[in-house]
């Protein structure tokens, strides 16, 4: 069997049990009614994610494959539900069973767990192990189309000008209801246009449209995109400019006739205040510790200017040069100031960050609703700024000092931070 037709088998089961569900809940219903209706669509939806995330290792009907556990046991059905959603999001550290929850860099958010701890609890596994084989599930088979849509986002990435106009015209003829014109959020969607999620992975991001978010207005877009486009789609999420707002898809700009190089402009218009490597100066923030800003944020702000920086106009620097500009300073200054880790040190300062800031400013840097702002920004937190505050603290925080965190530390966290918010 193909894959496609795995998918179509896959949803038609799916289809007819929302459909099912869906005439429960319409009938003229007790509360008990609608609450069952309510599981039912929670088990269709967790169903479908059960066969692509978890049959692999627990096996079609939870029994458990290759020595991994079994899920069809009493004292899972009567587990508190938080527990198990623990255990789901955040995985068990040192064996197989991965973390899926989206705040610990999985795939799967909170809505989208439960609906599968609804199958183990409350599901039938002679049924779920049915639908998981309709669909053409082989163990050991690898699930979902990860693999497919790794080689066609790579694709997308290669020609970032056309995978931008595909992604913008089905985001507006597809999201902009309920996203707003410019992903910048309705009174019934969140803002898309952010760094929250543009620090998104491509995978998140894939797991989300396809499966929408079970209990919202987000929808399930699984077979509505082809793989193409919803690569299009996400290469505009991640490479949209975090602020609010309308940012115009950078032209493509011709700089084959510009005969200066980038050194020497970056030398001309910017140095005097921002300093030859980006160092700072006495009017001009440093530009060398922060990380690679968007383009797009750097040509308006460079045409607008802010502050003390006054706006360029086209006269003094037209745009050919000024891409040549950029394109120097975003290899050359942005963030040549800031260690570059290797994959074991940013783990490493993942969990410093986790111990010590994710309970006020969020798992994600995110922020939290009473404890403290989000730490990840565009333009970025300067790296000696993030250092200072969490030193010296403010009215409302108090410093944390070299004992409780050690100067290696805080380096570690900031470069963290950094790679949370990075822009390409
Ligand atoms: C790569 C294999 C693998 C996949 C995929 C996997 N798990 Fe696990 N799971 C494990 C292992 C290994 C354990 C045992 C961990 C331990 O020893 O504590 C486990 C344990 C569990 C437990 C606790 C069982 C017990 O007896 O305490 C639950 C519940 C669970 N997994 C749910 C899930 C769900 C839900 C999914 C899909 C979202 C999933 N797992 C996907 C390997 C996997
Ligand atoms: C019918 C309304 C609707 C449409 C159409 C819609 N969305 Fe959503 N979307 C939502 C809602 C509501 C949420 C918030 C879900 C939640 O509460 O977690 C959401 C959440 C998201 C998120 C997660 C955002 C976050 O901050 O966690 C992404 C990404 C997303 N949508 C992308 C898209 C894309 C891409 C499209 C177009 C293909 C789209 N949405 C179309 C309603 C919609
Ligand atoms: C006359 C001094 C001056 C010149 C020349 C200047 N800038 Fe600035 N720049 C500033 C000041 C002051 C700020 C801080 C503005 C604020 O946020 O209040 C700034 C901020 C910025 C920022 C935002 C950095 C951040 O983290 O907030 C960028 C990016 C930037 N400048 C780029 C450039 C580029 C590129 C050039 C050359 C084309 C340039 N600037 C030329 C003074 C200058
Ligand atoms: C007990 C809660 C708490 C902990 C733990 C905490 N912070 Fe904060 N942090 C705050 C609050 C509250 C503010 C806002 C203070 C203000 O606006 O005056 C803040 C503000 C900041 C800011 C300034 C943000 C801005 O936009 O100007 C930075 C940077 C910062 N914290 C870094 C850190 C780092 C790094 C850690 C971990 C080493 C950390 N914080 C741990 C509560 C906390």
């Amino acid at each position: 069997m193909t894959r496609s037709m795995k998918w179509l088998g896959l949803l038609a089961t799916v289809g007819i049990l929302v459909l099912l569900a869906f005439n429960i809940w319409r009938e003229p219903t007790r509360r008990t009614e609608a609450q069952a209706a309510y599981r039912a669509t929670a088990i269709a939806e967790g169903t479908t994610l059960y066969a692509l995330y978890c049959a692999e290792c627990h096996g079609a009907a939870g029994e458990g494959l290759n020595n991994y556990p079994s899920l069809d046991q009493a004292f899972l059905r009567q587990q508190d539900v938080e527990v198990l959603y623990k255990l789901v999001s955040r995985g068990h550290q040192g064996t197989d069973m991965a973390a899926f929850g989206l705040q610990e860099g999985g795939l799967l958010n909170r809505a989208q767990i439960e609906s599968i701890i609804a199958v183990i609890q409350h599901g039938s596994w002679a049924e779920t192990s049915q639908y998981v084989f309709a669909a053409g599930f082989q163990p050991a088979a690898s699930v979902g189309d990860s693999t497919d849509f790794q080689a066609v986002y790579a694709a997308a990435n290669n020609d970032p000008n056309t995978t931008l106009s595909t992604g913008r015209t089905l985001f507006a003829s597809v999201c902009v209801e309920c996203h707003g014109a410019n992903g910048e959020g309705t009174a019934d969607a969140p803002m898309l246009n952010s760094v929250y999620v543009q620090s998104m992975s491509a995978d998140q991001l894939l797991s989300i449209i396809n499966f929408g978010v079970s209990g919202t207005k987000m929808d399930t877009f699984r077979e509505r995109f082809s793989l193409e486009e919803k690569a299009a789609l996400i290469y505009l999420l991640q490479h949209w400019n975090g602020a609010t707002v309308v940012v115009a898809p950078t032209p493509t700009i011709d700089t084959s006739g510009v005969t200066v190089s980038g050194q020497v402009l970056f030398e001309k218009w910017c140095a005097p205040c921002h300093g030859v490597r980006g160092e700072g100066g006495s009017i001009a923030p440093q530009l060398n510790d922060v990380p690679p800003l968007p383009t797009e944020f750097i040509m308006t702000r460079v045409r607008t200017g802010k502050n003390a920086m006054p706006p360029f106009p086209l006269t003094d620097l037209p745009d050919p040069e000024l891409m040549v500009l950029i394109e120097y300073a975003q290899s050359n200054i942005f963030g040549s100031s800031l260690p570059v880790l290797t994959e074991a040190e940013l783990a490493n300062a993942a969990t410093l960050y986790q111990q010590q800031c994710a309970e006020c400013h969020g798992m994600q840097a995110e922020g939290t609703a009473e404890q403290g702002p989000p730490l990840i920004k565009t333009p970025p937190l300067h790296a000696n700024y993030i250092v200072y505050f969490t030193r010296f603290g403010s009215a409302n925080t108090p410093g944390i000092p070299a004992s409780t965190v050690s100067d290696a530390d805080l380096q570690l966290i900031v470069a963290y931070l950094h790679s949370l918010g990075i822009h390409k």
